[in-house]
């Protein structure tokens, strides 16, 4: 969901929809960008969720696992129904899945944070040697194709930043992207679909998914804060 049009009705909207906590988190928010950015995702999230489960969007629960990751609280007994979230300026997303391993991360292909500095944390030395032969936008591009595709998985695994990501290897030659995972990362390079989308042409939208029988397939969808019943 692009933030440009988050207009004050949307706002009231998702305001309505927020739990004690949520709006105590949105209260304490000092900057507006940020603000605006966990207000629109908490609509989001809870309007698309109601699309698939006769759930109203005020009703849905949630809960944190000891990294923060959020899911579905138990007590609404709901199963074959799970997201991930990500917001960053001009965009926020939620991705949907009836699997469990689904992560998503986004970024705007123009910001601006030292890549040359950052690099050498998060990408292999193959990874790294392709970017630091690029230039400009390409150069620009490749980091965040690489960092939102390890982001999402990251938050697909659920287990915070304690995953060494410059182990995560991608290979973005090929298309779809290949990952071949370092001894460090535990876990099996071949269970996971890799996707990068550019939705909004100023984004780059990243997503992991550990797929449990078949192919991932992808709906894109862009929509509003108070994304409407399926049945609108
Ligand atoms: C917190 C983290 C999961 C994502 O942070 P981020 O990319 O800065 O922010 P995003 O907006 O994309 O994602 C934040 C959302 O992820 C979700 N999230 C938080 N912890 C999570 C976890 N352990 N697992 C999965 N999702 C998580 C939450 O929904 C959160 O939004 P909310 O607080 O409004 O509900 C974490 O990976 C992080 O801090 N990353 C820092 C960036 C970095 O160093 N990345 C290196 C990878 S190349």
């Amino acid at each position: 969901m692009p933030l440009d049009d988050f207009g004050l009705d949307d706002q009231a909207a998702c305001l309505r929809l927020l739990s004690g906590p949520e709006r105590h988190r949105h209260d304490a928010f000092k900057s507006e960008p940020a603000r605006l950015q966990h207000l629109a995702v908490r609509g989001l999230v809870r309007t698309t969720l109601s699309r698939y489960r006769d759930i109203t969007p005020e009703h849905w629960r949630f809960d944190t696992n000891r990294y923060g990751r959020p899911f579905i609280d138990d007590s609404l007994d709901v199963s074959g129904l799970h997201f991930s979230l990500s917001h960053t300026r001009g965009l926020v997303a939620c991705a949907v899945a009836t699997f469990a391993e689904i992560g998503v991360d986004v970024e705007p292909r123009d910001r601006d944070v030292g890549l040359a500095e950052l690099a050498p944390a998060v990408f292999s030395p193959r990874e790294r040697a392709r970017f630091e032969a690029m230039s400009g936008q390409a150069r620009q591009d490749f980091f965040f194709t690489l960092w939102t595709l390890k982001e999402a998985y990251v938050k697909a695994r659920g287990i915070g930043l304690s995953l060494p990501v410059k182990n995560v290897e991608l290979d973005l030659q090929v298309s779809p992207p290949i990952a071949h995972f370092g001894d460090e990362i535990d876990d099996d390079a071949s269970r996971w679909a890799f996707r990068s989308l550019h939705l909004t042409g100023r984004h780059i939208v990243g997503i992991a998914a550990a797929v449990p029988d078949g192919e991932l397939k992808i709906v894109p969808r862009q929509t509003r804060a108070i994304n409407p019943p399926l049945n609108a």
